[in-house]
């Protein structure tokens, strides 16, 4: 019996694969243009990573980590994000030393073993952006504004930018003293993982899925009551920006991100379309002592990551048709062995000089092999059987008017290149 794919995986196929080609190209063309390089990190981390950075507290370390031991008992995880995998190679390699800030962008795999659901899966693909070495306001605003352009390139419609500040290390205590006193209220009404959180982090509370928890959670004191001078200020500015750069968005002071490293502008763009679980494409903020926690260097950061199923989910939904699937632009039909040998060197020779070109694998008939060039939707069909052979003069079928034209074979591909560049 077949062994199918674990659960909350995706086997992506041809005819969607092209829509992932193009979504991924829309990224690296905005990534060039705002000055983004790419960086690619392990699959794989040390767990000790993901729990220095993401936080012990969150959802994503307590509940859906991929963590196993290696042959040599090192205790790894496959990555639930990539903030933290990319602020690690930011410090391994010394990219601090450059000048800075070091402007980065990445495409891939993460895993999270959650409930799966449409556009929830425990391995899904990521593309973010991560900016490390000034704080910045405008950093804040050109990040949010990539995003933004990014979906607006691709079309989206219905969607809606949530800002907030979550507060610095300097405010961040008078939060969380204002969050313990109000949940303090609802203890026992708080799931269990909610009440441990009570006292080693209120913060995380504000994030529970649970629908109990997410009730007493809205009447919750908000980080803007709590927030200092400098993390108003700072907010100020980024809304600045945004407007500079005509980007429009809420302030939704209830908005928290699900991970332990972000202080300062926390973000989230959502559609108004899909469910209310996970309408989030894409989340992000700041994480300025994050580089701190992970190597002992103190240097701002700030980032989001869009999650790729739900963004091309989304798209569907809204109708946006990407028809990316291209077709051969020729044929080669053979009839026999000597046919088939001929049909092998042209196709090749063809293909030598970038023209998209198909031939027969199966010696199947003449009829349907030219059944199989119509539904391929080919330009030209080249027809070589015993007797175009022996004539040396091949028969090129014009597909779009039917007319025929019989070319020797040495000819063939400058002539089909011809009438190709032609079209
Ligand atoms: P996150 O909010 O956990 O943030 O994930 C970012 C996006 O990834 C979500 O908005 C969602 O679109 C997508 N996503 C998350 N989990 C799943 C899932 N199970 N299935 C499908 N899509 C999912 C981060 O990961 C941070 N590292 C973002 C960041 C970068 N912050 C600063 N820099």
């Amino acid at each position: 019996m077949l062994t199918n794919r674990p659960r909350g995986t995706n086997d992506f196929l041809p005819g969607e694969t092209e829509k992932w080609q193009y979504i991924e190209q829309a990224m690296r063309n905005i990534c060039r243009t705002f000055g983004y390089k790419e960086i690619r990190t392990p699959i794989f981390e040390h767990t000790e990573l993901f729990l220095r950075s993401v936080g012990d507290t969150s959802d994503i370390v307590e509940k859906e980590m991929y963590s196993f031991e290696d042959k040599a008992f090192r205790h790894l995880t496959l990555r639930p994000e990539n903030t933290a995998g990319v602020v690690r190679a930011f410090l391994e390699n010394r990219l601090y030393a450059d000048p800075q800030p070091t402007k980065l962008y990445y495409i891939g795999p993460m895993f999270r073993y959650d409930q799966p659901q449409a556009g929830r899966y425990r391995q899904f693909n990521q593309f973010g952006v991560e900016v490390m070495g000034s704080n910045d306001p405008s950093v804040d605003g050109e990040v949010i504004a990539l995003a933004a352009e990014l979906f607006k390139g691709l079309g989206l419609k219905n969607l809606t930018v949530k800002i907030n500040t979550v507060g610095c290390k300097d405010c961040r205590p008078n939060h969380s003293k204002n969050l313990k006193e109000y949940f303090s209220q609802y203890k026992d009404e708080l799931c269990p993982t909610c009440q441990s959180r009570l006292e080693r982090n209120p913060l995380r509370i504000l994030d529970c899925k649970e629908e109990k928890c997410k009730e007493i959670a809205k009447g919750a004191p908000t980080t803007i009551e709590a927030a200092c001078d400098n993390c108003k200020s700072h907010f100020a500015k980024v809304q600045k920006y945004l407007d500079m750069a005509g980007i429009s968005y809420q302030v939704d002071t209830n908005l928290v991100r699900g991970l332990d490293y972000y202080t300062n502008t926390a973000f989230e763009i959502v559609v108004n379309t899909i469910g209310s679980a996970q309408n989030a494409v894409c989340g992000g903020g700041r994480y300025n002592g994050l580089l701190e926690q992970i190597g002992s260097t103190d240097m701002p950061g700030i980032g989001f990551a869009v999650g790729m199923e739900r963004l091309l989910l989304t798209m569907k939904e809204q109708g946006i048709e990407l028809s990316l699937e291209e077709n051969p632009a020729v044929y080669i039909a053979s009839l026999g062995e000597k046919a088939a040998e001929a049909a092998f060197g042209i196709t090749h020779e063809l293909r030598k000089r970038g023209i998209y070109a198909e031939k027969d694998y199966l010696s199947r008939s003449l009829k349907a092999q030219m059944k199989g060039a119509d539904r391929l939707k080919v330009k030209y069909v080249v027809i070589i059987g015993d007797d175009e052979l022996a004539k040396n003069a091949l028969v090129v079928r014009n597909m779009a008017d039917g007319s025929q034209e019989e070319v020797a074979i040495e000819e063939i591909v400058n002539y089909l290149e011809g009438r190709l560049k032609n079209v």
